[in-house]
């Protein structure tokens, strides 16, 4: 991978699943000699401490647990190999698989486990600057919440079924068997359930860009990034 600029300062990438954000997020650091935060793992490792705890996600118990687990999580922000790790123990493909998937939303709703991973957050992006002078980091609450004065912000969407057919892919090739009814019932759900949680909802920040991916591929939205970084002068 050729390094196109160097990237200064924080991008906040935010929008619901499906939109390409993370494949593109990732080659945006990549690309710019950034880090990569990918603070849905983060969600989802804490999600995975409190199924491993045999505690019912969406139960008031599933807070304190989620919390309680919050030092054992450990996130690797080299956009080439990221990773999220549990006690040390690699689980970025269990993370990724169906159980996880169906509670994160219910785990990530409450607000001390916002409260507990935004500050991780916050030191992890710090450090990705100290160290490489940028970071791109990816959630739903990054302009909004995390980060509201970073450089750049941008918001991806897509429609609900282009969205649905690219997780399927995904899952397939992830080995897991697809089936995009299923994928858009459970994409529906989660944006239902992201959007309306009272602690930070998902929506776009007043001040970040709308890009909508529907009718672009992912180099094209690649482009538009490198673009819009150069324009507000963090790439260089
Ligand atoms: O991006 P993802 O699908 O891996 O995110 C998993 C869940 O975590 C998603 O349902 C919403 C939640 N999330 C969040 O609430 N805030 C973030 N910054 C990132 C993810």
């Amino acid at each position: 991978m050729t390094v196109t600029g160097r990237l200064r300062g924080i991008v906040a990438m935010d929008g619901p699943s499906g939109t390409g954000k993370s494949t593109v997020s990732r080659r945006l650091a990549r690309e710019s000699g950034a880090a990569y935060l990918d603070t849905g793992a983060m969600y989802r490792v804490l999600t995975l401490a409190v199924l491993r705890a045999g505690v019912d996600p969406a139960s008031d118990d599933a807070e304190p647990v989620a919390v309680a687990a919050t030092p054992r999580l450990r996130s690797v922000t080299d956009p080439s190999a990221p990773a999220a790790l549990l006690d040390d123990e690699d689980v970025e493909k269990e993370i990724r698989g169906p159980e996880v998937t169906q509670a994160v939303s219910a785990v990530s709703a409450r607000p001390s486990v916002r409260e507990a991973l935004v500050e991780r957050q916050r030191k992890l992006i710090a450090d990705g600057v100290a160290e490489k002078g940028g970071i791109v980091v990816e959630g739903r609450d990054i302009g909004s919440v995390v980060v509201p004065d970073a450089p750049l912000k941008v918001y991806l969407t897509a429609s609900e079924e282009i969205r649905a057919a690219r997780r399927e892919a995904q899952d397939r090739k992830a080995g897991r068997i697809g089936d995009v009814e299923k994928v858009l019932a459970d994409v529906r759900r989660r944006d239902r359930l992201d959007s309306t949680r009272k602690t930070s909802p998902l929506h776009a920040a007043k001040d970040a860009l709308v890009l909508d991916t529907d009718h672009l591929s992912v180099d094209d939205v690649l482009a538009e990034l490198l673009r819009l970084a150069r324009e507000r002068g963090i790439l260089t």
